[in-house]
């Protein structure tokens, strides 16, 4: 960065508290989470008087608990890290296990502001609440309590309002943090900045000027251990309900007033109602078939354990959406997201509109390609822009060229996670769903959804390329061009 960093907010001196991470021997809490609080705490991000409680079914001693997160972090979990962390177990089903932990901890004096982080699958989310509440763990008396749950927030519209009224019954709206930690990641971030401090885009950003926006998240992954979820779940509801709509709602809004929680959520809320009802002929669907990854041969979906032989449940989806406004109606914003496909990238592409008259029509034997912003989440974080300008020579060529500017190697490494843990910890709700966007998601989806359902068998795709054959065609394009 030239020149000095201008801070938003930057709040420092942390204040002590207590974080209880309720599922703590799983997946996500023993690679994202203790690794980004670790991290936290050796940059004196987290008070020392902190206190991390890890809870989980089976029994284990704080010890144990310690060793299996210092053999799976290396460096990250330090011995002082663990020594602030204990470990008790916790079972939905014996209501005493939560008011044990609540008096442990009054008894051993750890800090009276409470986190709960839950880190459990999705269909635990509710007994979790009720058993945190019940035990009077959500009460504040002078000092804060706060709970964070996962995406994803429920399974559609009816379930997501069941599971608000849950947490509703224990904890107030301004305790609940509903995570999206897609939102914490650098360039996503970067997308209000870039568009609302600089002068030079946002007279461009409307469908005068810009003819398409693609939102695309490709994984290389397969379905992993993930299946009992994901085969109910489906891409649309793992990726399109919360992230890919999240940057959506980013890119397309309207500038807030102020940067603050609420007026921000406001301007994405008026973005999501404005959402055309998706049609048919707006979503493509494909389940993945046995094929090749970096040269490996993989299992097709089908045959990976868990999912059953016969499941239709969709892998990948293209989800055309419009928004009927002002500023975007007619413009495309194609969402594409699945697994198993040729490469890892999360990529926005604004596509602009061609030039309206080309002097070099009679010379050129191709047409002038677009203008594109490409705006890259993953690999290497960061912004390009696409112009055309003369080839260097004795000879009249024109070529494309990318300015880059790239976040690799800058700031001081927290992580998405990291990021969304501090907020948490500060009450700022910036980076966090709040449930009017949930159900005005969850309303969006709803065709989409059904039309899933009705579309069995599904289109199988090769693991290794990028979706169905006419889709493959038009992802190797957005990605071919991040590439030069
Ligand atoms: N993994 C990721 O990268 C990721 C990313 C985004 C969101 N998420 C969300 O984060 C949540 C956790 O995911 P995960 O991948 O960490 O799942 P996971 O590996 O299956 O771990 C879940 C944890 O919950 C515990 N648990 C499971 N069933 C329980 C029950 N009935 N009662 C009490 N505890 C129970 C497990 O304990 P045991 O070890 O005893 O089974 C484990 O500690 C999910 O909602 C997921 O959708 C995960």
């Amino acid at each position: 960065m030239n020149g000095a960093a201008r801070c938003l907010f930057d709040p420092t001196g942390p204040a002590a508290c207590t974080i209880v991470v309720l599922g703590a021997t799983g997946d996500l809490a023993r690679r994202k989470l203790f690794p980004a609080l670790a991290g936290l705490f050796a940059r004196g991000r987290l008070a020392e008087e902190s206190r991390i409680m890890a809870c989980g079914r089976r029994m284990m001693s704080d010890e144990s608990f310690r060793s299996l997160l210092g053999g799976g972090n290396g460096a990250t979990a330090t011995p002082e890290f663990l020594r602030h962390i204990s470990y008790h177990r916790l079972d939905f089903s014996e209501a005493e296990t939560f008011s044990t932990m609540a008096a442990r901890m009054r008894a051993d004096g750890w800090p009276a502001n409470r986190l709960f982080y839950l880190a459990l699958p999705p269909a635990s989310y509710e007994d979790a609440a009720k058993c945190l509440g019940n035990a009077g763990l959500g009460r504040e008396d002078g000092n804060w309590s706060r709970i964070v749950i996962e995406k994803p927030f429920g399974h559609d519209l009816e379930s997501a309002r069941r599971l608000n009224r849950t947490l509703h019954a224990h904890f107030r709206e301004e305790q609940i943090f509903r995570i999206d930690h897609y939102l914490a990641k650098e360039t996503v971030q970067n997308i209000l900045v870039f568009r609302f401090a600089n002068a030079i885009f946002e007279p461009l950003w409307n469908r005068q000027y810009i003819d398409s926006v693609a939102i695309l998240a490709t994984e290389t992954l397969g379905v992993g251990s993930r299946a009992a979820y994901y085969d109910s779940a489906g891409v649309l509801r793992d990726m399109f309900q919360n992230h890919l709509l999240q940057i959506l709602a980013l890119t397309a809004m309207e500038p807030p007033a102020r940067f603050e929680a609420e007026q921000v959520q406001d301007e994405k809320i008026k973005v999501f109602r404005s959402l055309k009802p998706p049609g048919e002929n707006d979503l493509a669907t494909g389940q993945y078939g046995a094929g090749a990854i970096d040269g490996e041969d993989v299992a097709a979906y089908v045959d990976e354990p868990g999912v059953p032989p016969d499941s239709a449940t969709p892998t990948f989806a293209r989800l055309t959406a419009y928004i009927d406004n002002w500023r975007w109606r007619g413009v495309p914003f194609v969402m594409i997201s699945g697994k198993r496909l040729r490469k890892k990238i999360t990529r926005i592409v604004i596509g602009f509109r061609s030039v309206p008259h080309s002097m070099f029509r009679d010379i050129l034997a191709d047409d002038i390609p677009r203008n594109r912003l490409l705006i890259n989440i993953y690999p290497g974080e960061g912004i390009g822009l696409s112009f055309q300008s003369k080839a260097p020579g004795g000879r009249f060529c024109l070529g494309e060229e990318l300015m880059r500017f790239d976040f690799a190697g800058q700031g001081d490494g927290t992580d998405a996670y990291g990021r969304a843990l501090i907020d948490c910890l500060n009450g700022e709700r910036l980076l966090f769903w709040r449930q009017d966007g949930i159900e005005a998601t969850w309303k969006y989806l709803e065709p989409a959804l059904a039309c899933c359902g009705r579309q069995a068998p599904p289109v199988i795709y090769p693991a290794g390329t990028y979706g169905p054959p006419p889709e493959h065609e038009y992802i190797s394009s957005l990605v071919g061009e991040g590439e030069r």
